[in-house]
């Protein structure tokens, strides 16, 4: 296999960071395709906890290259953050082992303005408040400012007028909130311009030499599949492509060959933000998985909502994203608990069905939930009791495709290969 994609396959948070980590090591390149500074991805090496939002995670591994493909949205600002803290924590990280695509589009200040004006107006979707979704529009607007435009200061004022024109009025009249000039915005990105300048290249061009030199790719994938713009809980979605379809358009396949697709998935479901989700529990058990999964965003801090594993939207998931195996994380959350479900499929006006759907209003399903006997492993021993065994086995016989990881626990050493990759 020369080429893994891993997503999310719920709402985000699934522990992408920790799967890319492992099997980044094996790889040439680690590339990230879509999002921006709305994922945090999270890796523990011993007692270094490292959160990514814009450096790919494979960032840790010496002969690895991190790439940001031009399907990103980048805030420039926050990366510089973000760079100093990674090498705060001992990284290394240089032009030599992390490159960006010259072709990213920027995230601005008056995009994060916008991200969090809109919020207090119509439709709350919860955001990061990162600038994200006000980027994308800029970007097919055909107005958005480009990495490269932050090197020429002439350039750059020039399309920071253009870009301004219209949300000047929507900051002045409607949202009435303050904006920094075009001259100010121009100075500030340009100079972030020149610290981001030496990472600066063409990704796809990297991408293409090393599929043809028979090199090893990982795409890392962020948010999760639901989340996705198209194929997502809409309007309770980001504003990118989330799924597998994103690395054609984000950072590039020439070949177009994905060797597998491995979707992340927690033992149970938890989401951040607004939007409905059927297997939320709004009482003791949602309130203990979060107590004891700690599920608190890695971005924003904000509470995850959670609640049993849902098969039918995995189903749907594995559709959407062709995915072709399963890693399970946390489940040593779950073990312990004096009960356990698993959601096998909706009832919807009347009849059962155990897949979701494009458009299927999930405000209007009851979920059908199958009582299993609870699981109390400690994963010592590496040897797994057969209530887990059954509880894997059941996912696996539902979901048609293999749990080829088992994760019980933030670091890299806590984990079950079922399954090669690479
Ligand atoms: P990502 O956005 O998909 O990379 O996931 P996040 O980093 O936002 O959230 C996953 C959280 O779960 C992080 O704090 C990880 O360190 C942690 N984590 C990952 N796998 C496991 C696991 O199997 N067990 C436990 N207890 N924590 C895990
Ligand atoms: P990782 O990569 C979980 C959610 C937000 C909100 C919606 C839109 O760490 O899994 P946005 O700022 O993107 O416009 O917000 O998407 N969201 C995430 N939830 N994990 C993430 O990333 C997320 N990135 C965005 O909470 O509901
Ligand atoms: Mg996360």
């Amino acid at each position: 296999m020369q080429t893994l994609a891993i997503v999310g396959a719920q709402w985000g948070d699934e522990g992408k960071g920790k799967i890319t980590d492992l099997l980044g090591a094996k790889c040439s390149l680690v590339v990230r395709y879509q999002g921006g500074n709305n994922a945090g991805h999270t890796i523990i090496v011993g007692d270094k906890k490292i959160v990514l939002h814009l450096i790919p995670s494979g960032i840790l591994h010496k002969n690895t290259l991190s790439l940001v493909g031009h399907g990103v949205v980048f805030d420039p600002k926050a990366f510089i953050e973000e760079l100093n803290k990674v090498r705060g924590s001992g990284v290394e990280v240089t032009p030599n082992n992390l490159k960006v695509s010259q072709n990213c589009t920027v995230i601005t200040s008056y995009n994060k303005l916008l991200d969090g004006a809109r919020e207090g107006h119509g439709t709350k979707i919860g955001t990061t408040g990162r600038g994200i979704g006000p980027a994308y529009e800029d970007k097919v607007g055909r107005r958005a400012i480009k990495l490269k435009d932050l090197l020429d200061k002439n350039i750059l004022m020039a399309k920071l007028q253009e870009n301004l024109k219209e949300k000047e009025i929507l900051f002045t009249h409607l949202f009435k909130v303050k904006f920094p000039t075009v001259e100010e915005e121009a100075q500030n990105l340009f100079e972030l311009g020149k610290l981001v300048a030496p990472f600066l290249t063409d990704t796809f061009g990297i991408i293409d030499s090393a599929l043809q030199a028979g090199k090893k790719i990982l795409y890392e994938g962020a948010q999760g599949i639901l989340l996705d713009v198209d194929y997502g809980t809409y309007p309770y979605v980001t504003s990118s492509n989330t799924s597998t379809g994103g690395i054609y358009t984000g950072a590039g396949l020439p070949g177009g060959h994905i060797g597998e697709v491995l979707s992340i998935t927690k033992a149970y479901t938890p989401r951040v933000g607004e939007g409905r989700f059927p297997t939320e529990h709004m009482g003791d058990v949602g309130e203990k998985i979060r107590k004891i999964g700690s599920e608190f965003g890695a971005t924003t801090g904000r509470p995850r909502r959670c609640g049993w594993l849902d098969l039918p939207l995995l189903k749907y998931s594995i559709k959407v994203g062709n995915i072709t195996s399963l890693a399970l994380t946390k489940l040593d959350i779950l073990s312990g608990f004096e009960s356990l479900q698993i959601c096998t499929g909706y009832e919807v006006d009347g009849k059962i069905i155990d897949c979701s759907y494009p458009g299927l209003d999930l405000s209007k399903v009851k979920p059908i939930f199958k009582d299993l006997k609870p699981f109390n492993d400690d994963f010592s021993g590496g040897k797994l009791s057969s209530e887990l065994m059954s509880y894997i086995e059941l996912i696996e016989s539902e979901l048609k495709i293999p749990v080829g990881i088992l994760a019980f626990g933030p670091e890299r050493e806590q984990i079950v290969f079922r399954k090669d990759y690479f």
